[in-house]
């Protein structure tokens, strides 16, 4: 039986402390400001920048919500980050994505101040993260080195398998187990024989965007097992990328979908906005 860790909970005793240091920085006249741009009417990202706005207002955040029609150009999205660059009053800037397909998101990302870059896609920033001294954590893949330090979960010299290789996550995660020193194995949709390599996981980091996509008997006794996938089943109900039924009784740790990694992203963007703001403040 494998313990469970508990993304909801360790989420809201980081944003607790988020929260704190935001009272503390209102006290020197700072309120720390995060702007995000959503293009279009895509559901699940409206239902991302709700939740989004809404962690900001919890931990005393100011936040602006810019919601475009699908037919912007790509000229009024620029001149909107532009005109948000140059903002003193706000710290963070994320565009949501996917964008409308007439979009480029390079260009877009490009064109985002690197010091307000907090989802840390803009290339400075993916250089920072590769050369491992970065102010801007990766949201996702941080969320999940907060987990299991929070777990007591050691990664150094562990065999850390991780599954896609996404610029959002793959990518990232692996470059923070690595500074963490665990030993990274980096697997993707050519990979040949996958269950030889998610066998061999001490920690395997699931991110492929599959329902219940690792079973059991992919996965070796006491695997610590993190679930980054969040799919929607045709019931509607929420489901990873791990097969919980199976995984579950061979794993030493697990996360749930929901309730795991999910909370945490949104929590580390709350913790790069309010490193902004004390930049921006020479803090
Ligand atoms: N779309 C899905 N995840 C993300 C994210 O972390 N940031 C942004 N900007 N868009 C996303």
């Amino acid at each position: 039986m494998a313990k469970i860790i508990d993304g909801k909970k360790i989420a809201a005793e980081i944003r607790g402390e988020i929260a704190q240091e935001c009272a503390e920085l209102k006290a020197k006249g700072i309120v720390p400001g995060l702007a995000v741009i959503i293009v279009g009417e895509d559901p699940a990202s409206q239902v991302y920048v709700r939740n989004k706005k809404k962690a900001c207002e919890e931990v005393g955040f100011h936040s602006e919500v810019y919601e475009l029609p699908e037919a912007t150009t790509e000229d009024e999205l620029l001149a909107l980050v532009k005109r948000l660059n140059a903002d003193d009053s706000i710290h963070g800037i994320l565009v949501q994505l996917p964008l409308p397909k007439h979009l480029n998101d390079e260009i877009i990302i490009d064109n985002i101040d690197p010091k307000k870059d907090v989802d840390a896609f803009h290339p400075y920033n993916v250089g920072e993260i590769m050369i491992g001294e970065y102010d801007y954590l990766p949201c996702t893949p941080a969320g999940v080195m907060a987990l299991l330090e929070k777990s007591g979960i050691q990664v150094e010299g562990k065999h850390c398998v991780v599954l896609g290789r996404s610029n959002i996550v793959g990518k990232p995660q692996a470059m923070l187990l690595l500074h963490a020193n665990g030993t990274v194995t980096i697997c993707h949709s050519r990979t040949k024989n996958l269950a030889l390599y998610t066998r061999e996981a001490d920690i395997l980091v699931v991110a492929v965007g599959k329902a219940d996509f690792v079973t059991g008997d992919m996965v070796k006794d006491d695997a610590v097992v993190i679930d980054v996938g969040m799919n929607r089943r045709a019931d509607g109900k929420l489901t990873g990328d791990v097969d919980f039924a199976t995984v579950e009784p061979k794993a030493s740790y697990i996360t749930p979908v929901p309730g795991g990694v999910g909370p945490m992203t949104i929590t580390m963007l709350l913790k790069n906005t309010l490193t902004s703001a004390k930049k921006h403040n020479n803090l």
